[in-house]
């Protein structure tokens, strides 16, 4: 696999690697890069990402469920469709055996995601979701959370699968307040989860590396969380196949998710076994 690689990378792999062996406190973010492996599309790749195709403003605003609701559900239906039956791919199941790693070698890891999928937790993770969950609901008017039939993490795929099919494309009313259901996810113009928030923050102003993969860093707040780190006196490694805006990386590895993360895995394994 390493002769396939530009000698380049090679190099900075074996940096980062060494950078992130030496560290104690450790904050990676993931943005829909990661899972494009598993055949889920990015939202701005060219092409193929999901704004590039279709309006945000017509499907991923308030505005737009208050003046259609059918169609904003009818988008998010088509979606869990899209992404019931993926899997995690190696990025996903090589930052789960990190994290279960960094617990035997005394570091810390902190997961936080931009990713509404579960295939870190499919992979064995523990991850903090910024923005929301694709398999869990909210009523619009009380948020009364309807997760229990569509919460992956709770109930396992085949309830995923069952809920999907039962659930079709038609709206479904609060049963407390009789709103519409929406989905659980933070669209344009809505504040993050309090709670999932903090946790970002204080992960990121705390470690020592931040390390951001798969992420065009063009959604704020969460693409300010690698200039948060680096304010803190972290170094920060982007791992991303194209160009970035941001601006405080300290190593690149151009490269795919699931190429990078199983060689920076053992790479850091082999230097903590030493
Ligand atoms: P984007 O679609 O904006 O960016 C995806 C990034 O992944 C791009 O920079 C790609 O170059 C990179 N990429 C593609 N394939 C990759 C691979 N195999 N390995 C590594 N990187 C790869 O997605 P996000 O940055 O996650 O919000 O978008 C942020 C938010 O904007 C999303 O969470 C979503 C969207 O509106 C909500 O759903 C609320």
């Amino acid at each position: 696999m390493l002769a396939e690689l530009s000698p380049k990378l090679v190099v900075e792999v074996h940096h980062a690697a060494k950078l992130l062996a030496a560290s104690s406190r450790i904050c990676v973010l993931t943005g829909a890069g990661i899972s494009a492996e598993s055949g889920i599309p990015t939202f701005r790749d060219k092409q193929t990402g999901l704004w590039e195709q279709y309006r945000a403003e017509d499907l991923a605003t308030c505005t737009a469920f208050a003046r259609d609701p059918q169609l904003v559900w009818s988008w998010y239906q088509w979606r869990r469709q899209l992404v019931h039956n993926k899997m995690p791919n190696s990025a996903h199941y090589a930052l789960a055996q990190w994290q279960q790693d960094t617990e035997v070698y005394k570091q810390h890891l902190t997961l936080i995601t931009q990713n509404v999928d579960d295939l870190h937790e499919q992979a064995g993770s523990t991850a903090t979701h910024l923005h929301g969950h694709l398999w869990r609901n909210r009523c619009s008017q009380c948020d009364v959370l309807y997760n229990s039939p569509l919460d992956t993490q709770s109930t396992g795929q085949s309830q995923r699968l069952n809920s999907i099919a039962s659930d079709d494309d038609k709206l479904i009313k609060c049963t407390h307040c009789g709103g519409y259901m929406r989905p659980d996810i933070v669209w344009f113009g809505e504040v993050l989860p309090v709670q999932a928030w903090q946790t970002a923050e204080s992960a990121a102003a705390n470690c020592e590396v931040f390390i951001s993969i798969g992420t065009s860093s063009l959604v704020y707040p969460a693409a300010g969380l690698a200039q948060l780190a680096r304010q803190n006196g972290a170094k920060i490694i982007e791992i991303n196949p194209n160009p970035t805006p941001n601006t405080v990386v300290d190593i690149t590895l151009a490269e795919k998710a699931g190429i990078v993360m199983p060689l920076l895995l053992k790479q850091i394994d082999g230097l903590l076994q030493r």
